[in-house]
This record gives structure tokens, C-alpha cells and sequence, in this order.
């Protein structure tokens, strides 16, 4: 297992496993083997998905925390190939969504608690806070990532959609989501085509994200230019473009504009029923 663990690691950080971390994971290592060895998959074979697949992934999302335990996210499961050419039109033409044969539609859901107090005869002034808000996004991405390391624990592959947030009123209307309910993310699950296999993206050292005790960016501009040595190293490995991490970071933040449309996102939000007071 170790062995294993040390190149998941190195494919990870494209540094050696610290002696430390050796001795640690050995209780639970197969399920850090399973987290590092994660990569977004976008070429997915049209196969069915075992029966229970679904339901197991929910049951995983289902286990996750969530703030005050009020559930506050829902999940759309899409199979329909109609619906799911549709949704991939929605999302920016990402063909993926398409060909995978399960599309999850992870969703901010204050609409289940709405009715819950209303049912109750309380008062709901909460729900149009911004806190709360939060509570529901936090809820759906927590679910939805213990739904990821389940379908990757079984071989399965996934990749999330942040393009599902381009038409949130054309969403809402394909899944028929009510008020205070919002689309945050899609998910594709499939079968990975080995034709086309996906590779462990780096990430940056742990020492730009680990601070202890307090915050300490000091070291921060060396390791990142490190890491944008070895993140272009990757880049040619796959045959992409040279490109330099920090630089594909800093333009994509460098306007409204490169939000792709979803610089409206207040509106958008509002018109779902999130005020954000
Ligand atoms: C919330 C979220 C939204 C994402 N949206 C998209 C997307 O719309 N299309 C896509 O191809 N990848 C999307 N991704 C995948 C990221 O591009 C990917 O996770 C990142 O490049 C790191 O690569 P890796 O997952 O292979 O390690 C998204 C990831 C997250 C967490």
C-alpha cells in the first residue's frame, strides 16, 4: 500500500511522501489512496451504471455534515438523454454531460425548510439571509463531495459543472425546481473511457495552503513559482499549451467579463428566491 500511496502522493505534489505521513495513514490508507487519487474525468464511456449506483452515492452525500443538521440541499438526478443534451447546452456546450449517463444536479434547497415552518405557522425571516444562504451551499458541496469519493472508491468517474450556473432560471424551469431552491453545481458520473484516461493534476505545496497557528504568506511567492514550473510540466506533459499557473489565475480574475455571464449572479440569486439580506 505504501508503495501506492508514495506515487499517488508524488503525482499529487511531484514531491517525495514526508516521512512522517508514512507511518500515519495505515488506518484508512485505501480511502486517502482513493482521495488522491483524484482526477476530474471528461471522456466517459455511454454504459450503464451498476444498479445502486445512485443510491449509494446519496446515502454517501446523505452521511456528510450539515449545518444544524437541517439538510437544507437536494440532489436531481438526470438520466434522460434528452434532458441531459439539454442541460449540456445549458452548461456551455460541455459534451460530457451528454454522453455520461447520470448528470446530479446538486441544489441550495431552502424550499424544503420554507414549507417545513410554514406547515409550522412560524415565521421564516431567516431564510432571506445571506447566512443562510451559505448554510444551503456549504450543505450541497460537502454532500456532493462525499458522493465523489464514494463513485471514485468504486471506480467510477466524475467531474463537477460550474457551468450550470450560466442559466439558472433555464435550469429551474428544466427540473421544475421551486423558490429557494437554486442549481449550484453539476456532477457527471460515469464509466472513464480508456481510450481517453485523465491524470493527476498537481496541486500546490502544502505549505502555501497549510499555515500553522496563524496565517504566514511569507514563503508563499517562491512555492508558487515552483509550482508554476511543475504545473507546466504537466501542461506539456498532456500536450497542452506551456502555461504558467499564477498567470492563468490572475486573468481569469482580471474582469467582470471572464465570469462568462454569471457576473448577474445577485440577480439571478434574488430572482430564485435568495434575497441576501
Ligand atoms: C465547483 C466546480 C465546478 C467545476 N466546473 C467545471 C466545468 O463546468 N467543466 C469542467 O470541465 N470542469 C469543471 N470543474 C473541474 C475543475 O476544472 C477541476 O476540478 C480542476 O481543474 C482540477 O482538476 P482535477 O479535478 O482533475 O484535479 C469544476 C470543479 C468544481 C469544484
Amino acid at each position: 500500500m505504501t508503495d501506492r500511496l508514495e506515487a499517488l502522493w508524488h503525482a499529487r505534489y511531484r514531491n517525495a511522501l514526508p516521512d512522517r505521513v508514512d507511518r500515519a495513514v495505515q488506518a484508512g490508507g485505501d480511502l486517502l489512496e482513493s482521495l488522491l487519487g483524484h482526477r476530474s474525468v471528461r471522456s466517459y464511456l455511454p454504459d450503464a451504471l451498476p444498479p445502486g449506483t445512485l443510491e449509494k452515492a446519496v446515502a454517501a452525500a446523505q452521511s456528510a455534515a450539515t449545518s444544524s443538521n437541517l439538510q437544507s440541499w437536494s440532489v436531481v438526478a438526470v438520466e434522460d438523454a434528452a434532458r441531459r443534451s439539454r442541460l449540456a447546452a445549458l452548461c456551455g456546450n460541455q459534451a460530457h454531460i451528454a454522453v455520461a449517463p447520470l448528470f446530479m444536479v446538486w441544489l441550495a434547497d431552502l424550499s424544503r425548510v420554507e414549507r417545513i415552518a410554514t406547515r409550522a405557522g412560524l415565521d421564516h425571516g431567516a431564510l432571506d439571509h445571506t447566512e443562510t444562504f451559505l448554510v444551503a451551499t456549504i450543505d450541497a458541496a460537502l454532500a456532493a463531495q462525499n458522493a465523489v469519493a464514494a463513485l471514485e472508491a468504486a471506480g467510477l468517474g466524475t467531474v463537477y459543472i460550474g457551468g450550470l450556473r450560466n442559466h439558472p432560471a433555464e435550469i429551474a424551469k428544466e427540473l421544475h425546481l421551486p423558490q429557494r431552491c437554486m442549481g449550484m453545481f453539476g456532477l457527471c458520473v460515469g464509466w472513464p473511457d480508456p481510450g481517453h484516461p485523465a491524470s493527476i493534476k498537481p496541486r500546490l505545496p502544502q505549505d502555501v495552503v497549510l499555515h500553522r497557528e496563524h496565517y504566514d504568506p511569507r514563503q508563499e511567492e517562491a512555492l508558487i513559482a515552483a509550482y508554476d514550473a511543475c504545473a507546466d510540466t504537466f501542461q506539456k506533459e498532456q500536450g497542452l499549451p506551456s502555461r504558467a499557473w499564477s498567470l492563468t489565475v490572475a486573468e481569469r480574475l482580471s474582469g467582470a467579463e471572464r465570469l462568462g455571464g454569471r457576473e448577474t449572479m445577485r440577480e439571478s440569486l434574488a430572482a430564485r428566491g435568495f434575497p441576501l439580506a
